[in-house]
């Protein structure tokens, strides 16, 4: 009797173990700046980064006893990594982990479909030493509390198992694994209270690592950092005004935002921009009238999306608001994912979109990887515990000051660029313009726009600027990522990187963007896992005749597929 217990209990002890994460060893423990405890490996090469002669960091700041935010750290391809620049990178959502641009973006390494290990050419590494931050704390390997849990297949979210047995059933679907304790008391509810672990964890890396920390700072985010990015590095400003004993000045001279999600109320409106009138630059119109007139009057009507969300910005109230970005974000935008089934991200593909590959996730929950990282929870790419904080507040239905933090940087003689890919529903470039103009920069008004030059000699997107102050329309493409990221962290001009950029700096051309890309890109079969992506052609790799829209023509569309993603509401 008895040996048989201990036979049972360390038969699934020995079962539990393999699923979840055995706390890393041989971390290295310091003290950063302001009194931030830092925790941290050296990375070896091969893990992301292949070059052996550059190094790379990755572990924790501990912010407070239950917030403890992950860093990954890149060296510079290029130069003295001593003396380059460093850059942040977070993502959006809220609730969305900076492994999204690290594995799918503009990181050092890409995972192809068999797990291997890619270079990424273009990685943003070739001109800064980068920092990939998880925040806030949750997100991603950034974690509160870790406890057994399993993934919900209802909703995303950490169901936690209170006796730390994996049961392996249809339920957990081989999502057993240890997780952040899904207590939204553990991790902010918005943009502003998130500021302040950012601002600790540079603090805590500088200190610990006070080599890549001499030089200018810039900031870079996507998609949901339109309201992270001006509130983020507004609060930096007034943290380094106090002059805090202990903490250091973080001198920031440069603020990206990619695709960013600034203000709901012009946002929300650009969806029937961007799909109905005046459309997009891909020629696809892809609502009949009765959806057409559906949309806009879910957003016009009385009562409806806009009126909600002027309420909102009336009363600031966490229940109005909270309600008007749920209306908006089921009556306005979802439209799209029920009538259409395409990627808010990417309005060529249809769902499931293969692009960008999704085999990074895997690779991040292999016990190798996760050592080597010093990773204390598994991997997720999105919180649905921090989506559901964000939630009780509305915050995604806030304009929350986004818009005149960014004028008060450009004040502060920060440069600051927005860039909007076309491809992009979600937030579109139609929206981001609409933002570019409200921001009040001397001069944006009367510049124009004006083609990107790349020394590839294809023009793959256009630039309005003026001063320090750009918004550019660029596609989903890494060579121009790349060109413009050198280009503003170094202070040249956007459009052909040759000019030095003073406050009397300004683009010629027309008032708004005349980019087409035409229609021919727009895929209407859904696309193989295993397929990549050419970025020279814009479309699946080798091209997929059936799913081009030339082949299409005249046969019947995908109007009528109705099917809601089971797809946590995000910016990612
Ligand atoms: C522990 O870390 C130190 C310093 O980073 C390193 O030299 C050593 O090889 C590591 N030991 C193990 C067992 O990983
Ligand atoms: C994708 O590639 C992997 C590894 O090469 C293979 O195991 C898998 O079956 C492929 N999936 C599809 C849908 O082709
Ligand atoms: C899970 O398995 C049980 C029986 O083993 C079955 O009744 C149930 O329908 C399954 N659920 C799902 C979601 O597959
Ligand atoms: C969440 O955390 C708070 C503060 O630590 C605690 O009071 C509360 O009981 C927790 N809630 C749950 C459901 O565990
Ligand atoms: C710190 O930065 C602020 C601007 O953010 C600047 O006004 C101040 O002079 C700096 N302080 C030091 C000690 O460099
Ligand atoms: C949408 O289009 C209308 C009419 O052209 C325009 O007034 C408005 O500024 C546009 N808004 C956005 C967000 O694109
Ligand atoms: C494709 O673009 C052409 C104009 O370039 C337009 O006439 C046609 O309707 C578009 N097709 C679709 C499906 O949007
Ligand atoms: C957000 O909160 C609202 C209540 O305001 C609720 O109806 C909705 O389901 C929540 N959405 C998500 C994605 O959790
Ligand atoms: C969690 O991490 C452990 C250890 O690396 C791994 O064995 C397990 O498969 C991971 N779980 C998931 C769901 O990926
Ligand atoms: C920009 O200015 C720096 C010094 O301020 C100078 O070294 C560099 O050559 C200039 N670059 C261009 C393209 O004019
Ligand atoms: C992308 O497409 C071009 C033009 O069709 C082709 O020459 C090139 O080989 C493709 N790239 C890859 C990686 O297959
Ligand atoms: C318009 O599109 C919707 C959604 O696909 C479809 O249900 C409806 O039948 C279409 N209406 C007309 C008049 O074609």
């Amino acid at each position: 009797m008895f040996f048989s217990t201990v036979a049972v209990t360390l038969s699934l002890f020995g079962a539990a173990v393999s699923q979840f994460v055995s706390p890393p060893t041989n971390l290295t423990t310091t003290i950063g700046y302001a009194d931030f405890r830092v925790r941290y490996k050296q990375v070896p090469p091969g893990i992301c980064e292949q070059r052996a002669d550059l190094k790379s960091y990755a572990g924790y700041v501990d912010v407070s006893p239950d917030t403890h935010i992950f860093f990954w750290f890149f060296e510079t391809r290029n130069g003295d990594p001593t003396k380059a620049p460093l850059t942040s990178w977070i993502n959006g959502g809220p609730g969305s982990s900076s492994m999204i641009g690290l594995f799918q973006e503009q990181g050092p390494c890409r995972v192809d479909s068999s797990g291997h290990l890619l270079n990424n050419p273009y990685a943003w590494t070739e001109a800064s030493n980068m920092i990939f931050i998880d925040q806030p704390a949750q997100v991603g390997f950034s974690y509160s509390i870790p406890v057994p849990g399993y993934i919900s297949p209802n909703d995303g979210s950490v169901i936690v198992l209170p006796n730390g047995i994996c049961p392996g059933d249809n339920i957990t679907q081989g999502t057993c694994g240890t997780y952040s304790d899904p207590n939204v008391t553990d991790t902010p509810t918005t943009t502003s209270a998130a500021a302040p672990a950012f601002w600790a964890t540079l603090q805590g890396f500088m200190g610990a690592f006070p080599q890549y920390s001499r030089e200018t700072f810039h900031f870079s985010t996507e998609s949901y950092g339109g309201h992270y990015g001006p509130v983020f590095n507004e609060y930096i400003e007034s943290q380094n005004a106090k002059a805090i004993p202990g903490a250091h000045n973080i001198s920031l001279e440069t603020v990206l935002i990619g695709n960013g999600w600034y203000n709901p109320l012009i946002q929300y409106q650009a969806y029937y921009n961007f799909t109905v009138y005046p459309g997009n630059t891909y020629d696809y119109a892809p609502y009949n009238d009765t959806i057409a007139t559906e949309v806009y009057n879910n957003l016009y009507g009385t009562g409806n999306c806009v009126d909600q969300l002027n309420e909102c910005a009336s009363t600031g109230s966490n229940v109005v608001c909270s309600a008007a970005d749920n209306y908006c974000a089921d009556n306005v935008e979802s439209i799209y994912d029920e009538v259409l089934n395409r990627d808010e991200y990417d309005i060529r593909e249809l769902e499931p979109d293969p692009f960008p590959p999704e085999f990074y996730v895997a690779y991040l929950n292999t016990p190798i990887v996760q050592s080597a990282i010093g990773a204390f929870q598994n991997y997720t790419e999105y919180s649905a515990a921090v989506g559901d904080a964000f939630n009780t507040t509305g915050d995604d239905g806030r304009e929350d000051g986004t818009v005149a933090d960014m004028l008060e940087l450009l004040e502060q003689d920060i440069t600051v660029m927005m860039y909007t890919g076309d491809a992009d529903y979600n937030c579109n470039w139609l929206g981001g313009e609409v933002v570019s103009n409200e921001v009040g920069q001397p001069g944006f008004n009367c510049s124009g726009y004006t083609n990107i030059s790349t020394s590839d000699g294809i023009v793959h997107g256009q630039v309005k600027q003026s001063g320090a102050f750009s918004f550019e329309v660029p596609f989903y493409q890494p060579e121009i990522a790349l060109a413009i990221f050198e280009r503003a962290i170094a202070g040249l001009d956007i459009a052909t990187g040759l000019v030095n950029v003073t406050s009397g700096y300004r683009t010629v051309g027309p008032p708004t963007s005349d980019y087409r890309e035409g229609n021919d890109t727009v895929q209407f079969e859904v696309v193989n896992t295993n397929t990549t992506y050419n970025t020279t052609t814009n479309e699946p790799n080798p091209p997929s005749e059936k799913g081009r829209l030339a082949k299409r023509r005249g046969e019947q569309s995908h109007y009528g597929k109705v099917l809601k993603p089971v797809k946590p509401m995000s910016r990612a």
